[in-house]
């Protein structure tokens, strides 16, 4: 869920704007600057400076292949999108890191791979048939239709996220909003399901579905894991793989896609132990950055930190604060988050998804859309197991040894949109160099889809070509790395930080005399000579920022 971007922004609306419109996939130039213009005379307590558009992002991911267009020789299709090379690396490293990160929070933590497609009872269970529908408003006259709840909240300015169909044909007939389109008196609010169908064969009598969510995949492993893994709790079961949402209005790049990359960790543990974790002590005073519903005012959405002992004070389960620390650590330590960017959101008895007993989400400060959701912690209780053992007709209790009880475990589920958090990750580290001249991607060295490259100073002396690709065959073996000796080296470096790499190595004339090469940081330009004997040692060492 975005919510309603409440740190306004800093207008630079950039000269590629309007030829872009149809690759973020609406008309966003013209809104973001009425939104602008109507909110001048009431401008919020703070105000950033926005480097960037999402449209310049869009433009430089289009430009560098990290990702585009699907199918786009055919014109594309709204919500759907390809990675290139760059990309497809950038969110492998997200993945791995988060794959290694969560997965070792416990012995009995797994990942499993399971089909995308799923059993039609699979969402009779979860309620997904039922409940996974959003409101759709649509004109009468023309092809205009959009997520009611987004069309409302960005023409009223005030959050519409949860609100009822009537309450939101309400809204848009108190506020008299016609069709952006043609101008026509729009249609009531009614609902939509967000799955798609498959017909599996030859179609009759074999219903599926997409999955909308992975989640649904561990749920339906859950039993025969659990005897496979000795019949342990907590037991974790991971999958990062695609999901399927018929979105109504995709849009904003890769954030809002019609098929999209979660990694989800649902958590299998006993209910009576909710309030209890044998690490808590570990964290207790550790600050999480909370917008809690109490601390929420109106459109001042100021974070507050509370340290994971209030958290539980004021009502959270143990077993649930302790994973909202072990995240934001995740996104402090590992993915190296500016801390004042990330807050994790308390969602309400209205907000919450429909399977969620408490249920936060883990917001980036993005530039341009402000807090966007890039995930959420969801404590799903017993719902999805037992919908399961209602329809499939198979006991989802289990016996456990331990606390010597039946029941049927609860589910913690720690969920993360893998684009939204790649783009998140490209969004923070962009950065357009004016006084270099050229973009720099500050990405750290263990999300750059390359850690170095090494070029020779020039491609027209075999001397020193041959010892560049002496270095390179050296380098590559531990580094992700690449060898370039197109144009010259200043471009080379421009096109280097470009696409983020940490560390350029050159061999010049002098490496044929003292056998060293130069070293030259992305970040700080600065450059170090280093002995080709130490290169992988000295390598290795700054691998690790
Ligand atoms: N299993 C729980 C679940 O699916 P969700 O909040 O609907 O919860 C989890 O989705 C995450 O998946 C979101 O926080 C977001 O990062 C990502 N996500 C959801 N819908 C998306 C979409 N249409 N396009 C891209 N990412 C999406």
């Amino acid at each position: 869920m975005t919510k309603p971007n409440s740190k306004l922004l800093k207008a630079k609306p950039s000269s590629s704007l309007k030829n872009y419109n149809n690759f973020l996939g609406h008309k966003r130039t013209l809104s973001f600057q009425c939104f602008l213009t109507e909110n001048f005379n009431n401008l919020p307590l703070q105000l950033t400076l926005m480097t960037h558009s999402a449209q310049d992002l869009a433009v430089f991911c289009r430009k560098k292949g990290f990702m585009y267009s699907s199918s786009e020789i055919y014109g594309g299709l709204a919500g759907l999108y390809d990675y290139g090379h760059l990309g497809t690396k950038l969110k492998h490293n997200f993945e791995n890191l988060w794959r290694n990160y969560f997965l070792s929070l416990d012995d009995n933590y797994f990942e499993i791979e399971a089909a995308n497609i799923m059993h039609e009872n699979v969402f009779k269970a979860s309620g997904h048939l039922e409940n996974f529908i959003d409101p759709i408003v649509s004109c009468p006259r023309c092809d205009f239709s959009e997520r009611a709840d987004h069309f409302v909240q960005a023409k009223t300015k005030t959050r519409a996220e949860g609100l009822s169909p009537e309450q939101l044909t309400k809204l848009i007939e108190k506020n008299n909003l016609l069709c952006p389109k043609c101008g026509a008196k729009l249609k009531q609010v009614s609902v939509m399901n967000m799955m798609f169908p498959v017909n599996l064969g030859t179609g009759r009598g074999n219903r599926a579905y997409l999955r909308p969510e992975t989640a649904q995949s561990p749920f339906v492993n859950f039993k025969l894991q659990y005897e496979l893994q000795r019949k342990k709790l907590p037991l974790g079961l991971a999958v990062i793989g695609k999901a399927y949402r018929n979105e109504i209005s995709p849009r904003n790049f890769v954030l809002r896609q019609r098929e999209f990359t979660q990694a989800e960790l649902q958590i299998f543990f006993n209910p009576a132990k909710l309030n209890e974790h044998k690490y808590f002590d570990l964290v207790k005073n550790y600050k999480v950055r909370t917008l809690l519903v109490k601390d929420r005012n109106g459109n001042q959405e100021q974070v507050v930190e509370h340290t994971a002992q209030e958290l539980v004070s004021q009502g959270l389960p143990q077993f649930y604060v302790y994973h909202l620390v072990k995240i934001q650590q995740f996104y402090l330590d590992v993915l190296k988050i500016p801390k004042e960017k990330l807050r994790f959101y308390e969602l309400d008895e209205k907000e919450r998804a429909f399977y969620n007993k408490y249920h936060f989400d883990i917001e980036i400060e993005l530039q341009e859309f402000g807090y966007t959701e890039v995930g959420g912690v969801h404590y799903r209780t017993d719902h999805d197991l037992k919908g399961h053992e209602r329809v499939s007709g198979q006991k989802m209790e289990i016996f456990d040894e331990e606390s010597a009880s039946k029941f049927i475990p609860h589910v913690l589920e720690l969920s993360f949109g893998v684009d939204r958090n790649t783009y998140a990750l490209l969004d923070l580290n962009f950065d357009d160099d004016k006084a270099r001249g050229n973009i720099v991607l500050h990405l750290s060295s263990s999300l750059a889809p390359f850690f170095c490259a090494v070029f020779p100073l020039v491609k027209n002396k075999p001397e020193i070509t041959a010892k560049a690709e002496e270095v390179y065959s050296l380098v590559q073996k531990q580094f992700p790395c690449f060898y370039d000796e197109a144009a010259s080296v200043g471009r080379r470096y421009a096109r280097a930080d470009e696409i983020g790499v940490r560390y350029c190595i050159t061999v010049d004339f002098e490496s044929l005399e003292d056998n060293a090469v130069t070293l030259r940081d992305r970040d700080t330009t600065q450059q170090e000579r280093v002995k080709i004997t130490k290169l992988l040692e000295r390598l290795s060492e700054l691998s690790s920022d």
